[in-house]
Formats: structure tokens, sequence, C-alpha cells
């Protein structure tokens, strides 16, 4: 009994190890690569969301406490052209070598289909103040205050409906008279 015990705990053991070796062997061979432009890994993507859906946690409920307030988005447009434009983009405008180098790319906020005016605003604010690890976005929890992160959030989460002056705000002089973005 107990020799078929220490048979079953060897193989654990071994299988353990093999799949150690394995992964070792595998990345040692260039089956991970680090160039931004290569292919993404099998299952990359689906376990990069599993872990940020589980990162973000019940933090999805949490509410802008702030009013939806043309001061308030102006505010928004500000930290946005300071912290965000570089890799995000402006709207009308052509994406920077920057975004463009990057893996994953960062989505362009207000581009119709990367906008993220359907998630929860207490996602956005999370990935915000925490950034997203391994990706590029960074984590302004320390460098901006509580009220800028949720400015900014409130400004990307309502990118679709503007009012014409936040638009032209972002982008320079354009937006008045442009064609409607929906
Ligand atoms: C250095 C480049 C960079 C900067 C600066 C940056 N981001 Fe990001 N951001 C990224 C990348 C890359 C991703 C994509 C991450 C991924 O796919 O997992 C991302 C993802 C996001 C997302 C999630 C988008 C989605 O579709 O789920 C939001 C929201 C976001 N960023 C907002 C911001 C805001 C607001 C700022 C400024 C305060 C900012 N980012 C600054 C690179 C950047």
């Amino acid at each position: 009994m107990s020799s078929r015990v220490g048979w079953f705990v060897l193989g654990i053991v071994t299988m353990f190890v093999g799949l150690v070796c394995g992964a070792y062997l595998f990345v040692r061979a260039g089956g991970v690569s680090m160039e931004t432009n290569a292919r993404p890994l099998p299952l990359e993507k689906t376990v990069a969301r599993l872990a940020l859906r589980t990162s973000i946690g019940n933090a999805t409920d949490q509410k802008d406490p702030l009013p939806v307030t043309d001061a308030n988005l102006l505010a928004g447009v500000h930290v946005y052209e300071d912290h965000c434009a570089v890799c995000h983009g402006l709207p009308g405008r052509a994406r920077t070598a920057i975004a463009r180098g990057m893996f994953p790319s960062p989505p362009p906020l207000f581009e119709k289909g990367d906008m993220v005016t359907d998630d929860p605003e207490g996602v956005t604010h999370w990935k915000v103040t925490h950034g997203i690890r391994l990706s590029g976005m960074p984590g302004f929890g320390r460098t901006l205050s509580h009220a800028e992160r949720w400015q900014v959030t409130m400004l990307v989460a309502h990118a679709d409906t503007l009012s014409p002056a936040i638009r032209a705000a972002i982008g320079g002089a354009r937006a008045e008279g442009e064609r409607p973005s929906r």
C-alpha cells in the first residue's frame, strides 16, 4: 500500500519536473518571442484577460463620485493630453510612433469601436489607477490625484457623447462641424 503511494508521489514529482524542464526548453528554444511585433502566444490573450478580470474584482461596481460637468470633462482633457494621448491618440490625428511600436497595441480611445464607453467606469478607473502589468499601460495611482483619475475616466467613458466644446478642446481647433462620431 505505502509503496503504491510512493510510486504515485514519484509520478507526480516526475511530471512536475518534466513540465518545468519542458517549459524551460520551450522558452530557451525561442518559443516565447519578446519582440513587440511577434504573434501572440497561444492562450496569451485568454490568460491575460482572465488575470485582469480577477485583479479588477469588484472595483467594477465603483461609480464616479464627481458630477458630469464641462469643468470636470475639461480637467479630464488636460490629464488626457498630458498623460494618455501619446499612446491612446487624439481624435482625427495619426497614431504616434510610440503607439504603433507597442505590444499590445494601445486602443485609440476616441475612435469608434475602440472606445471604452460601454465599460463600467469602475473598470476604467481601476486600469488608470493600477495600470496593466506587462502591457505598457502605466498605473497612475501614485502620480495623479483621486479627482484627476476620475476626471480622465469620465472623459473616456463619455467619448461618444461629448459636447462640441469639449471635443474642440481635445482635438485642438478641429471637431466642430466635423462628421458626427456616430
Ligand atoms: C505608454 C503608453 C500608455 C499610456 C501613456 C497610457 N496607456 Fe492606457 N493602455 C496602454 C496599453 C498598451 C493598453 C492595452 C493593454 C491591454 O491590452 O491589456 C492600455 C489600455 C488602457 C485602457 C483599457 C482599454 C480597453 O479597451 O479595455 C484604458 C481605459 C486606458 N488604457 C486608459 C488610459 C488613460 C486614461 C491614460 C492616461 C491617464 C493611459 N491609458 C495612458 C498604454 C498606455
